[in-house]
């Protein structure tokens, strides 16, 4: 049975029968992983922005997911019967509120606010949607735009001038590092739009396809850098990237694009984009004077390919093991660890003489590992004293007992325990406290 109220970042909506966000979902919302600069999703949102820096753009990261159908659909255009809209696709508050589906839903918002010529907005997004290991209800997206007002220029050549130096000035990325196939548009499924001409299509087309390239080619290449760090020597390390630009469908864009990435053997689709619809621009309040382009980026996939992450649901855990893995500014790849529970037993002990030598952390290590086998995930020093009167140093210890692939039972860990400490006393003649 559904609530009469659900509250969500301090707003509160009264239920109907379009609600139907369930308190799961909600949970998630405000984690705001893109926002931790430790986390994988936060390390490559701040990867994208950093060479970005410089070129004229503003980075916005701090809509609410929580906004109306008209921010949503309605002001990009999205008929009446899309099935994005129905219930069955996207997380519903009330009849008019839903946790965005895209960061497109601010598009508008920010054409109006933003005083540079481009922008980029990153958000959590939420969508129903298959259960798998690269789905999960809720994702994030990069948004990118750039636009350009005729009023600025005296003539419509002045314009195109403008554009195509902005064009030159995009960062180049080598043929040595990145093929591309690209196509053009289809003039009736794809058209460009009337109030545009050709030539502005063109160019604004361009525009964006080099800004996406760019942004591929950086993360792309970050990857490869992570891959041979982490010692692989796989063929495709030395390879140009080769990426493809396919014809799409978007309600705001026209013509629309979408950029596939060679990846391991199969084509990634990575991010829609489009030269944006005049009522875009009107619905900002811009004005048909207005040309300009956008793209969205999803971010979780590829942050899984840059961190060799095998669940999307590991971006999710609070578990340390995972989110210790992560620092600012690297990339790095993952570590698997066990998803079964540990146990923890500890060793304290007087050692026999007055000297280190006689007993070798690595001794003690081997004779964990020859009772426990890999059931030992981890075996730490954690404390270490040597007494004031009798010059006895005492260890202690810490001993993880985990399996990659199975629960061990308290039975189990106590015997393996036991016959630990026992061999210490046999073999080393170490006083257990
Ligand atoms: N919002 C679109 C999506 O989620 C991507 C997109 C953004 C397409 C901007 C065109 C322009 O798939």
């Amino acid at each position: 049975t559904k609530p009469s109220k659900i509250t969500v970042l301090g707003e509160t909506f009264k239920t109907d029968n379009w609600t139907n966000a369930t308190p799961q979902i909600l949970n998630l919302v405000g984690r705001d992983l893109y926002k931790n600069p430790d986390h994988p999703v936060g390390i490559l949102k701040n990867l994208v922005e950093k060479r970005f820096q410089g070129l004229d753009y503003t980075f916005y990261d701090d809509f609410k997911p929580v906004v109306s159908t008209y921010e949503n659909f309605d002001v990009l255009g999205f008929p009446q019967d899309h099935p994005g809209r129905s219930v069955h696709d996207s997380y519903y508050l009330d009849s008019k509120h839903l946790l965005r589906t895209h960061t497109s839903a601010h598009e508008h918002q920010c054409f109006q606010r933003c005083h540079t010529p481009g922008y980029f907005i990153t958000g959590d997004v939420y969508r129903r949607d298959e259960i798998d290991r690269t789905h999960y209800p809720v994702f994030h997206q990069m948004e990118g735009a750039r636009h350009w007002s005729r009023k600025d220029f005296i003539t419509g050549e002045e314009l195109l001038a403008q554009i195509q130096s902005d064009i030159d000035a995009i960062p180049k990325t080598s043929q040595k590092d990145l093929i591309v196939k690209d196509v053009s548009y289809d003039a009736v499924k794809n058209p460009k739009q009337k109030y545009m001409t050709m030539k502005e299509t063109d160019l604004i087309g361009q525009h964006l396809k080099r800004t996406i390239e760019l942004v591929v080619s950086e993360v792309f290449n970050a990857a490869k850098i992570a891959a041979k760090k982490a010692g692989s020597t796989e063929q495709y390390l030395n390879e140009p990237l080769k990426i493809r630009w396919v014809e799409a469908y978007f309600p705001w864009t026209s013509p629309s694009w979408e950029i596939e990435v060679w990846w391991k053997g199969e084509w990634l689709e990575c991010c829609g984009c489009g030269v944006v619809r005049e009522e875009v621009f009107q619905n900002s309040g811009k004005g048909s004077d207005t040309v300009g382009w956008a793209f969205g980026i999803g971010l979780d996939r590829i942050a899984m390919l840059l961190f060799d992450i095998p669940d999307i649901r590991l971006f999710w855990t609070l578990d340390s093991r995972f989110k210790n893995q992560f620092h600012e500014g690297q990339i790095s790849l993952f570590t698997p660890y066990s998803k079964y529970p540990g146990t923890i037993r500890d060793i304290s002990f007087w050692l026999p003489g007055k000297g280190d030598e006689e007993l070798h952390t690595n001794d003690l290590m081997e004779i964990v590992r020859a009772n426990a086998g890999d059931i030992a995930e981890s075996v730490k020093l954690i404390d270490e004293f040597v007494h004031p009167k009798t010059g006895n140093k005492s260890q202690c210890y810490r001993v993880n007992y985990q399996s990659m692939d199975r629960t061990v039972t308290n039975d189990e860990v106590n015997r393996l325990h036991e016959k630990t400490r026992r061999d210490l006393v046999d073999k080393f003649g170490i006083k257990l406290r």
